[in-house]
């Protein structure tokens, strides 16, 4: 390193502890749901991966990629910009030609959860598939192995669910209705890095995996995501559909790997057609830079910590709120560990208080809330005519569209805030009561 490179990198980290914030003051210091939380390591990666001018994916990229295929131990992770492109490229890949007779083709039937976030959804919708919805649990605000065998149906080739706020759906069970089934499984692990279901990652039960860097989620790139796979078959897809459909995986500035560049005859292309311009899919390109990367990787480092955090200030609001009437705890599904993403709060209908009345309350006091993303999807303006199923009634999702939201736990929550939010809350309901 540079004398000078190395000098830049030590300023910034003396910025950085400048910038650090002043004491907690209840009431003016906002809490909030959730947020980045960035070390002076993180903004000298940042900043050194600028200073290198890697302005494309590079060294960092791959690093990150084969360090958190690694903490899964799946064979291979892609980087992409962002939880909803890893979304898209883990569903599209199940429309491959090269999958032969095993892809799902336009009309095929993908169950999924009414209640949750829309780029859980949105892929299958843009594959030109057909969601069929079902609904959800209260407490958990995931849905069961009995709803998702009910749903299945002839024309029903795949699963693609979330772990709602870090907490698991059954996966165990979900996973092997699939394989009774021929289905694929997707796991939406966006909220759920680290959260683990009979012992073992949430992530490693499905097909593909995803995972998103934005500032709320485990770990940031900024913007970010990630699409995980045990499958070297669907690892080829996805890398192919992330890098502009190409059927070459050399990797950017590099030529030839297969030795077989000039060689090959594909489609209807003449013989020897350049094979790093021979496109296999219709692809896009959805690849992040490497100071995002370079980020994500320095993040890493600290997500046992951030984890152990997450949970330690979900324990202290469960513990400090356990015995409120007129509220409905957060219960984590049997068998699992979750690494919360947030702490849900239903307002019981015989409440006698709002959930309005409640968050207004939290808000004014600088507590940030915030709802269960969609609550029931299907009755957003975008979804209302599009091609869909629903098994059984959405009564649970709509419940979570009219009681339910969300506070926070992320790492930047210390003890101290999470016993004001406690405070705030239980002076409110013993208040109404
Ligand atoms: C469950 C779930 N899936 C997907 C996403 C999308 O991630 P991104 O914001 O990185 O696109 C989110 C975002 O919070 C999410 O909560």
């Amino acid at each position: 390193m540079t004398s000078l490179k190395a000098l830049v990198l030590e300023q910034t980290r003396k910025y950085h502890r400048e910038q650090e914030p002043g004491d907690f003051v209840p009431g003016v210091t906002p809490i909030l749901s959730s947020g980045a939380v960035l070390d002076e390591d993180d903004r000298a990666a940042f900043v050194e991966a600028a200073l290198d001018m890697r302005i494309a994916a590079g060294i960092s990229a791959r690093r990150f990629e084969s360090a958190f295929a690694a903490y899964y131990k799946l064979r291979k992770a892609h980087l992409v910009n962002s939880g909803s492109s890893a979304n898209l490229l883990a569903l599209t890949a199940l429309t491959s030609p090269k999958l032969g007779e095993a892809r799902l083709r336009p009309g095929d039937e993908v169950i999924t959860v009414a209640a949750g976030f829309p780029t859980t959804v949105n892929p299958i919708l843009q594959n030109g598939l057909v969601p069929v919805f079902v609904d959800v649990e209260l407490g958990t605000y995931n849905t069961t192995a009995e709803r998702v065998a009910e749903a299945i149906s002839p024309r029903t080739r795949a699963i693609m669910i979330a772990h709602t706020l870090g907490n698991p759906f059954p996966v165990a069970e979900i996973a092997d209705l699939a394989t009774e089934h021929d289905l694929f499984l997707v796991e939406d692990n966006c909220d759920a890095v680290g959260s683990t279901y009979r012992g073992k990652l949430t992530g490693t039960f499905g097909d593909l995996t995803t995972v998103s860097f934005y500032p709320a989620h485990h770990i940031t790139a900024g913007e970010g995501g990630c699409v995980l796979t045990g499958s070297l078959e669907l690892a080829r897809i996805v890398e192919s559909l992330r890098d502009w459909g190409r059927d070459c995986w050399c990797e950017p500035g590099t030529d030839n790997t297969c030795l077989k560049r000039f060689d090959y005859q594909m489609g209807t292309l003449p013989a020897g057609y350049d094979h790093k311009y021979v496109y296999s899919h219709v692809g896009y390109n959805l690849k992040a830079t490497d100071p995002q990367a370079a980020l994500v990787l320095s993040q890493l480092r600290r997500l046992p910590e951030f984890i152990e955090t997450r949970r330690r200030n979900f324990r202290r609001l469960s513990e400090g709120l356990a015995d409120l009437p007129g509220l409905l705890l957060p219960q984590a599904t049997p068998d699992s560990d979750p690494s919360w993403f947030g702490f849900p709060i239903s307002v019981l209908p015989e409440a006698p208080f709002t959930r309005q009345q409640l968050v207004a309350r939290l808000e004014e006091r600088k507590i940030g809330t915030r709802r269960l993303f969609a609550g029931n999807l299907t009755r957003h303006p975008a979804y209302q005519d599009v091609p869909c199923r629903i098994v059984g009634d959405l009564t649970n999702s709509d419940f979570v569209t009219e009681h339910t939201f969300w506070i926070g736990v992320y790492p930047g929550i210390t003890l101290e805030m999470a016993d004001f939010v406690i405070d705030t809350i239980r002076t409110f309901v013993t208040g109404r009561h």
